[in-house]
């Protein structure tokens, strides 16, 4: 693994924490040693254990506090380190440093992950994947958390919580855990058109890939990118596996969840022991800020992606995952991402589920790591030494010396300044914003089928014949006859030949169904 400044300082920092228990007396957390591991403290042979024993207390209170909340979504994953290098300098439209410098190598921490099913479900779960990268550059994190597939189910991140309570088990009997086939998650789809484009990537092969090595990554969202002179351009972010992308049939799917359901998990892991390095292209579909409304949607719409033919992805990096990581727990699991990790020449856009999204990972995070000093855990350290004036809370780290944490103050002490633009300083990109405050949402967000035909329409005849075979399945599972009518409704403004198939799969009658809940509709595109 050729290393280079930046890794080793991620490297060195991870090895501090590191712990050798080989040859090792067993100690006690106080550092005491312990002569007896087998035998609780008694009075007598056959008596009770005594309140004393303090050994065993602490034994058995570390066990019992080991587990800590699982992710609310993405709860099963798999991570490891990387490299990311960049080939061809992006400056001209960014200033983030690890873009920008031609050749430059930064360590990654990447987690793969399925979304709706527990930390110990299936790999092969019928799911999107998650594809979250943290970039350990010198000006900072950047986290990039994104998905295998290039659009999200809804536009708003108001619907989030809905959306996730659809597709999780059933409150009542917690059927099914595996994210397939049950009444809440149709119901929820049948009443949400904006959800049709991502059904068709959903039920699609993409949503059950070989290998986490063989998928692509996308950010979904668009973002900004901006330069040394202050220029704009929206940007998309694509990582296409050098493998190619490969997927299993469902059948295969189902068998291999029963025999081995850690598949991708051990699929990731030998191919880095073994030194078969999983790699991605690192591409960027840029749009100049000038040309936001050329488009026949809109940017901010993240049910929406931009087609390749109209501007073309350009390869510009690699993304090389080298090392496994050493404590599953303290990296994967202790991993914590959020979009709104940025450094200076990358920034948001007013996308609404992004929005949301930024709230979202840090206020999950203070629950499930315990704590609001959780960027202090080794594996979320940024690699550029962190100085401001936050102190104190549970299981702080950094010793902060001197007299002062606030800031402007006349006395010193070693406060931190205030760091100028011109010094890697991050500033919010200026925007002209303003409107009534109003809770609505942009009919420039209204088409939501163009897509979803142009996705059917791309697949091949053995794609579109698992795709339909996926939407039998889901349906057919689905008991309450009402909702399997509104989305072969909602099918036959994607497919007229789609939509009929289905219905005569799912014994759904379309000449009873009823306008506007789903009837087919005369002019829907059934090439
Ligand atoms: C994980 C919220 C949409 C990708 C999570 C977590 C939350 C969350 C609470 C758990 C984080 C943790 O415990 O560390 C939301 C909300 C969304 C949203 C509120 C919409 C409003 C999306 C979208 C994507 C995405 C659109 C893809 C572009 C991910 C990934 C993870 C994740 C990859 C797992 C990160 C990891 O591996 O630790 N999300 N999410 N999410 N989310 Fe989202």
């Amino acid at each position: 693994m050729k290393k280079n400044k930046l890794s080793d300082i991620k490297l060195e920092q991870l090895k501090e924490h590191e712990t050798d228990n080989s040859d090792q007396a067993l100690t006690t957390n106080q550092g005491l040693k312990i002569s007896n591991n087998q035998d609780s403290l008694k009075s007598g042979e056959r008596g009770p254990s005594l309140l004393e024993d303090f050994i065993l207390r602490e034994k058995i209170t570390h066990f019992d506090h080991e587990r800590i909340p699982e992710r609310i979504v993405h709860a099963r994953g798999s991570g490891a380190h990387g490299t990311f290098k960049i080939n061809k300098s992006l400056a001209k439209y960014t200033k983030a440093k690890f873009l920008s410098e031609e050749g430059k190598e930064t360590p990654v921490f990447v987690r793969f992950s399925t979304v709706a099913g527990s930390a110990g479900s299936t790999d092969l779960a019928r799911d999107v994947r998650g594809f979250a990268i943290k970039f350990y550059t010198e000006e900072g994190n950047y986290d990039l958390v994104g998905n295998n597939i290039p659009v999200f189910f809804i536009q708003d991140a108001m619907k989030f919580p809905d959306l996730v309570h659809a597709v999780k088990p059933e409150p009542d009997n917690a059927i099914p855990q595996a994210a397939s086939a049950h009444d809440t998650f149709w119901d929820f789809i049948s009443l949400m058109p904006e959800s049709m484009h991502m059904i068709m990537w959903a039920m699609s092969d993409r949503a059950i890939p070989r290998s986490y090595r063989m998928m692509e990554g996308f950010g979904v969202h668009t973002f900004k990118f901006i330069n040394e002179e202050g220029k704009i351009h929206f940007v998309k972010f694509h990582f296409k596996p050098k493998l190619g992308v490969h997927s299993v049939a469902w059948d295969e799917a189902t068998k291999i969840s029963g025999k081995d359901s850690d598949f991708h998990r051990r699929d990731l892991w030998e191919a880095i022991e073994n030194g078969a390095f999983p790699e991605w292209d690192f591409g960027v579909q840029i749009i100049p800020e000038e040309d936001e409304h050329k488009f026949n949607f809109d940017l901010l719409d993240p049910t929406k992606l931009i087609p390749e033919e109209e501007v073309p992805v350009e390869l510009v990096g690699t993304l090389t995952l080298n090392r496994n990581p050493d404590n599953f727990f303290a990296e994967t699991e202790q991993i914590a991402f959020h979009p709104g990790h940025l450094v200076p020449g990358i920034d948001f856009t007013n996308d609404p589920l992004l929005q949301g999204r930024l709230f979202s990972y840090t206020d999950t995070q203070l629950s499930r790591l315990g704590s609001s000093n959780f960027h202090e855990i080794p594996i979320n350290r940024s690699i550029n030494t962190v100085h401001n004036n936050q102190r104190d809370g549970h299981m702080r780290q950094q010793i902060v010396k001197g007299k002062v944490s606030y800031e402007p103050n006349s006395i010193g002490g070693g406060c931190p300044f205030q760091a100028m633009w011109k010094d890697g300083g991050f500033t919010s990109q200026e925007e002209r914003v303003d409107g009534k405050k109003i809770r609505a949402r942009s009919q420039s967000f209204v088409d939501h089928y163009s897509q979803a035909k142009l996705f059917y329409n791309s697949q091949s005849e053995p794609e579109k014949m698992h795709l339909q075979n996926a939407l039998i399945f889901e349906l057919s599972k689905v008991t309450i006859p009402a909702i399997r009518e509104k989305v072969v409704g909602q099918l036959a403004f994607i497919n007229k030949d789609l939509a009929a198939l289905v219905a005569k799969k799912v014994g759904v009658d379309v000449t009873k169904l009823k306008q506007p809940n789903g009837s087919i509709p005369a002019d829907a595109d059934s090439k």
